[in-house]
């Protein structure tokens, strides 16, 4: 199976020409299963509550949904990528994964990060696991990376590979953590961050890219630039996400304790 990460550079509200531009990447290689990043068509930074009501689509039956089902079907392919949804009367944080047959499922940010607490509603939807071809996927959104509990619920429920949309600003901070969750959950990880800048308020957002692929023992399988708009794509086997033996003794699932966890 043949996995890609997307690091693009969208422009504040410009989502048709964000979408193009996501397409026209995407268009340069080709993959079984894209991970695009967070709002990856509508630019990340918000200056106002109208902004967020204008940009916040449906999923699906919204523009970048609808875009992308089109995409995945005439190229036979999956991808996971940031949309601001509009449900319930508020906007969530969130990724959608689309495929050839069309929309698959929506996965809501559970830890908002920062100035996003003012602007989305907390995700409210369980983590969730979904067929792409061969292999099990699961979603997390960016700052999810922080809370391992994010990445083991994943595992728990049968993920062999975390797709994570990201918007990072901390350089390197995400990188180190996926490649943790990787390892201690025994499964692949796709990370894929945004470049460029944003300065519409008075803080500037740097975007650190660094897009990465990771494997099941956390080693690097691919690590693209800080800045530059480029992909990466890797051949895995997801089934070697499956056998989490540590040692002959040891099981990474298997040995947990979870009667000695207070959650
Ligand atoms: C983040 O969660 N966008 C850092």
């Amino acid at each position: 199976m043949r996995v890609g990460v997307a690091q693009s550079q969208p422009q504040f509200g410009e989502r048709d020409r964000n979408l193009a531009a996501a397409f026209d990447l995407l268009s340069r290689d080709s993959a079984d299963l894209w991970v695009l990043p967070e709002f990856f068509a509508s630019g990340y930074q918000f200056a106002r509550t109208e902004e967020v009501r204008e940009l916040a689509e449906p999923i699906p039956g919204g523009p970048t949904v609808t875009a992308l089902e089109s995409y995945c079907h005439d190229r036979r392919c999956f991808v996971v990528g940031g949309i601001p949804e509009l449900a319930d009367g508020v906007v969530y944080n969130a990724a959608a994964l689309v495929g050839p047959r069309g929309y698959v499922a929506t996965y809501r940010k559970i830890h908002l990060f920062g100035e996003e607490k003012r602007w989305f509603a907390p995700g409210n939807l369980p983590f969730s696991v979904h067929n792409v071809g061969d292999a099990r996927v699961g979603v997390m959104i960016c700052f999810d990376h922080l809370f391992p509990e994010s990445a083991r619920t994943l595992a728990l429920l049968g993920a062999d590979l975390l797709a994570h949309p990201a918007n990072l600003i901390l350089p390197d901070l995400a990188q180190r953590t996926m490649a943790v969750r990787a390892l201690e959950n025994g499964v692949f990880a796709a990370t894929a961050n945004r470049v460029g800048e944003e300065s519409r308020t008075a803080k500037t957002l740097r975007y650190t890219g660094q897009s990465q692929i990771v494997d099941p023992d956390g080693a690097t399988l691919v690590r693209l630039s800080p800045d530059r708009v480029e992909a990466g794509v890797v051949e895995i086997d997801p089934a070697a996400a499956r056998d989490k033996r540590l040692t002959s003794r040891n099981d990474k699932l298997a040995d947990r304790r979870p009667e000695f966890y207070r959650l």
